[in-house]
């Protein structure tokens, strides 16, 4: 059988990360099988709303047809590890926000993919330095994810590249907001 739950030495271990992180299935239509407090944070919606759902819903009406492509493509290959876009999503409350979401794959280690990673930072309303502490963070999360989850024998696929400008990215997403509004 798929597992569709999680080692339980993890979720002790998602809740304390203070970044966003999503996990979902690589089956299927990759529902969700835990969302941490931090993501709950940002995007409004507790676990019990988005568990067992395709993360696309904080998409809502927004064409994102390019950062989907990107991320259709990531799910598909077998060679892609990881993939690192921002994506215009929105909060349950509605307020918009452009989502810089990171992705990695969680194979067995017979190589095939057991979950998908995915963690979410809101860049449009960040400081370039506040993109930097979250990618330091995220990094650190990785790093730590990696002897957990072999333990369990998932191996978890590829390393993170850093935003090389943030200041430029912060720009661009806020940009895109304004853009919406007006
Ligand atoms: C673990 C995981 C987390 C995801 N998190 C988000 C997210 O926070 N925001 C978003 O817009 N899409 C997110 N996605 C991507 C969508 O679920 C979906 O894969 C994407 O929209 C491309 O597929 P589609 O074009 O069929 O919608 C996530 C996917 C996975 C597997």
């Amino acid at each position: 059988m798929h597992p569709q739950s999680i080692p339980p030495q993890l979720e002790t271990y998602f809740d304390r990360a203070s970044v966003a992180i999503a996990l979902a299935s690589c089956s299927d239509d990759n529902p969700l099988v835990r969302v941490n407090h931090a993501f709950e944070e940002l995007t409004g919606y507790l676990a019990a709303d988005v568990v067992g759902k395709n993360c696309r819903l904080l998409q809502r009406e927004a064409p994102n047809d390019e950062a989907r492509e990107r991320i259709r493509t990531f799910i598909a290959s077998e060679a892609q590890d990881t993939v690192r876009t921002p994506i215009l999503n929105f909060r349950k409350d509605g307020r918009p926000f452009v989502n810089l979401l990171f992705m990695s794959k969680l194979r067995s280690q017979s190589g095939r993919c057991e979950f998908i990673f995915a963690s979410q930072f809101d860049v449009s309303r960040s400081k370039p330095e506040l993109l930097a502490a979250y990618d330091t963070e995220l990094a650190r999360t990785l790093v730590e994810l990696k002897p957990r989850m072999a333990e369990t024998g998932i191996i978890v696929e590829g390393t993170l590249v850093t935003v090389a400008n943030t200041a430029a990215t912060v720009a661009q997403a806020k940009l895109r907001l304004a853009e919406l509004d007006g």
